[in-house]
């Protein structure tokens, strides 16, 4: 399996390119089976996940390509299964994602439910009942997802918690419903925005994307159509942390800072000059060690749980004491026993961490738990004395496209090695 080994202590100093966001990507990869021609999708970030999706749908029959600049090209025509089995749906729980989609298209769906994760129990009753008040017919069987249904009906649905990958099956599958769907307490995240850009690309009529009130119109089809994914706004606020946390300045190229504001500010808090400018984003802390920052997960635009553990990682080695309550997420802690293991001073109170900050860090072997815990160890391996080894980096190469190149590019002491180097 591979390791990420990092040897600590270089400030980083440079620019680095922002891939295509993964959580928009995968969401619009499930739409193009509302299509009823072939969909361009590009600025694809080469990610497990993707794979993932694009096998999935491949699964069901339609038709992938996907040329070496990840533009992928997905002919939907020829879909002639409706199922995601347990044996994908287990690797990655966004393939929940096709469940809207299949039920407005086909009328049936048999989706494996994706059953708990490192980071919490993370139910799917918000999307099922959604799809019931549109009319389908939904059963839990043998572990999975089944509903049949003619065509959706429009509904208003209020969802109960604000969920991102809930509101975006609902707005796919009311696509191609025969009314008007009213989603209130919708997910606002730049990526819902995205996906909504997308539909209506492929002729869907959406209003309120971005509020919490989303209009969905029904229409009889839905077509082809060229998209380009938006920049990844987890992966920038990862790279830009990495910079702050060794003291150094990172460019962060094609972020969008208005995706940014909950990040930018409290890096600005944590004591680092951030430049907005056309087409980038960059944070520089000039050589300063950062102050420790209180956070408070919520949903967009409050302060992402993406970002929580790189932020945790900042505060190990901030001046004073920053508090961490993670609201989104009930075991989104991981990373913080791992932290503790590298001399981190940490006390965890339920969903709250209080982290005193450290001058040092000291280089341990780690293991990552979920994708962004990952992120957050490497961070640290970045200032801790030492080499710090990062093992079970599968995760994140679900999320993260070439991160050893990308430090690498900034400065950062940082090779993978798999079992060969080893020896
Ligand atoms: N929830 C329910 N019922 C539902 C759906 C959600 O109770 O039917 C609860 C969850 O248990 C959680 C809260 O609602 O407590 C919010 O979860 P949400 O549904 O918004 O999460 P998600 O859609 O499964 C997406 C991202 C996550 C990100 C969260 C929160 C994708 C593919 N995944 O997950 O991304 O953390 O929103 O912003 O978009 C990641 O990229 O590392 C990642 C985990």
């Amino acid at each position: 399996m591979d390791k990420l080994q990092i040897r600590g202590g270089v400030r980083l100093d440079g620019e680095v390119r922002i891939s295509g966001a993964k959580n928009a990507a995968l969401p619009i990869l499930a739409a193009t089976l509302l299509a009823d021609s072939p969909v361009i999708v590009s600025n694809v970030p080469h990610l497990r996940d993707v794979t993932t999706m694009i096998e999935l749908l491949g699964r069901m029959g339609a038709s992938v390509t996907v040329d070496e600049r990840m533009r992928v090209e997905v002919d939907p025509t020829t879909t002639i299964e409706t199922a995601a089995p347990y044996e994908l749906v287990k690797t990655m729980r966004a393939a929940i994602l096709v469940l809207g989609p299949l039920v407005a298209k086909y009328g049936r769906a048999d989706v494996s439910l994706p059953g708990g994760c490192a980071i919490g129990a993370r139910p799917v009753n918000i999307h099922v009942a959604g799809l019931q008040a549109m009319g389908a017919e939904v059963h839990i069987e043998n572990g999975y997802i089944r509903a049949r249904a003619g065509r959706l009906r429009g509904a208003r649905i209020v969802m109960d918690t604000v969920t991102v990958t809930g509101t975006e099956n609902l707005m796919m599958a009311a696509c191609l419903a025969d009314g008007q769907t009213i989603l209130e307490n919708a997910a606002r995240e730049p990526e819902i925005v995205d996906l909504a850009q997308f539909l209506i690309a492929m002729g869907a009529k959406i209003t309120g994307h971005g509020t919490d009130t989303i209009l969905v119109e029904g229409v009889e089809r839905l077509h082809g159509t060229h998209y380009e994914v938006l920049p990844d706004r987890i992966e920038a606020g990862t790279y830009l942390v990495a910079g702050a946390i060794t003291g150094g300045r990172v460019r962060a190229r094609n972020a969008r800072a208005e995706h940014l504001d909950a990040v930018l500010g409290k890096l600005i808090e944590a004591g680092a000059e951030v430049i907005r400018g056309e087409g980038f984003v960059e944070v520089n802390m000039h050589g300063r060690r950062p102050r420790a920052v209180d956070i408070r997960t919520a949903p967009h635009p409050g302060f992402p749980t993406d970002m929580q553990a790189q932020f945790a990682a900042l505060n190990t080695v901030a001046d004073g004491v920053g508090t961490i309550v993670e609201t989104i997420f009930e075991n989104r802690f991981m990373h913080l026993l791992e932290m503790r293991r590298m001399g981190a001073e940490i006390r965890l109170e339920g969903n709250t961490a209080i982290i005193k900050g450290v001058p040092k860090l000291t280089a341990a072997p780690v293991m990552a738990t979920d994708l962004r815990a990952s992120a957050s160890l490497v961070i640290a391996g970045l200032v801790a004395e030492g080499t710090t080894d990062v093992e079970r980096i599968y995760h994140i190469d679900r999320g993260y496209e070439c991160i050893e190149e990308k430090l690498a590019g900034l400065g950062a002491q940082i090779r993978r090695m798999n079992d060969r180097d080893r020896g």
